[in-house]
């Protein structure tokens, strides 16, 4: 499994160097009135009006660059967002969008995590993983407190403040295969050793950040 994970990792690592370039340059400016049609549902800063829509208020540009681009592609799959991504017209539109999003205030959930049992169970999973089935910790990944990893790394996506329905619909999407847009099946490989409580509790955790 370690040496599995180094692997995984390293492969992370060139997909990161091969990322950060496709979100830049892009122009909030432009992209607060491009975005108009997305905040009927993400929220006009990027705080979504429902539980299991994502927040993309301080997401990383380049991961929200990739998401539209795979569901414009058909990589990714939803009946409410694959025909808003169609609507987006250029590659420029979009990374417009996406640096609006991404500048405006880090996202919180809705309804933030409060369950102090699962909040403990869910810190432990996100620092640590479960050596039993050989999980590793969101952090290595994801960062401290889910904010993504520094500055140019795009690949990670922020997880922390998340909405707790719509993390709870990825990991299952991920695990079940129906999910399968991720580079090198990272989350994939993730998702397959969480089990339901542990979802539960890690969504319960990110959603609290
Ligand atoms: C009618 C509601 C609706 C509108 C309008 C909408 N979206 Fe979405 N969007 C969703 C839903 C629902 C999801 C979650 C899909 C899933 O569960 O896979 C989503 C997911 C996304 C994601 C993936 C976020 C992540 O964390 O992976 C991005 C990026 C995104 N939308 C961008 C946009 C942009 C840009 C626009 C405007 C062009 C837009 N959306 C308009 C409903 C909407
Ligand atoms: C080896 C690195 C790695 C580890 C460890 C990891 N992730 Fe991820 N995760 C990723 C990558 C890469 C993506 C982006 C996939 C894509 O581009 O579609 C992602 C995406 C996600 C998403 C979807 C975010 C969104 O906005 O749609 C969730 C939720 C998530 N991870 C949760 C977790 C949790 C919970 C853990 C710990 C149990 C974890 N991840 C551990 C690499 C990792």
């Amino acid at each position: 499994m370690i040496r599995k994970m180094s692997f995984i990792l390293g492969l992370a690592a060139i997909v990161a160097a091969s990322g950060g370039a496709f979100a830049a340059g892009g122009d909030p400016k432009e992209g607060a009135v491009k975005s108009a049609l997305c905040h009927g549902c993400h929220g006009e800063n990027g705080q979504s009006i429902a539980p299991n829509f994502p927040n993309l208020a301080g997401q990383k540009p380049g991961y929200i660059f990739k998401q539209v681009t795979d569901f414009k592609n058909n990589h990714r799959y939803n009946d409410t967002m694959s025909p808003m991504a169609l609507t987006v017209a250029s590659n420029q539109d979009l990374k417009d969008i996406a640096a609006y999003f991404s500048t405006q205030k880090s996202m919180t959930a809705m309804i933030p995590g409060s369950d102090g049992k699962l909040l403990k169970q869910g810190e432990t999973i996100f620092a640590s993983g479960n050596p039993k089935t050989g999980l590793y910790g969101c952090v290595n990944c994801h960062g401290k407190n889910g904010k993504g990893k520094s500055g140019s790394n795009q690949v990670f996506p922020v997880i922390g403040g998340q909405n707790k329905d719509y993390l709870v619909a990825q990991l299952t999407t991920f695990r079940s295969g129906e999910r399968k847009n991720d580079p090198a099946g990272m989350m994939g490989d993730i998702a397959k050793r969480l089990s339901d409580a542990e979802i539960e509790a890690v969504s319960e955790y990110l959603s609290s950040l």
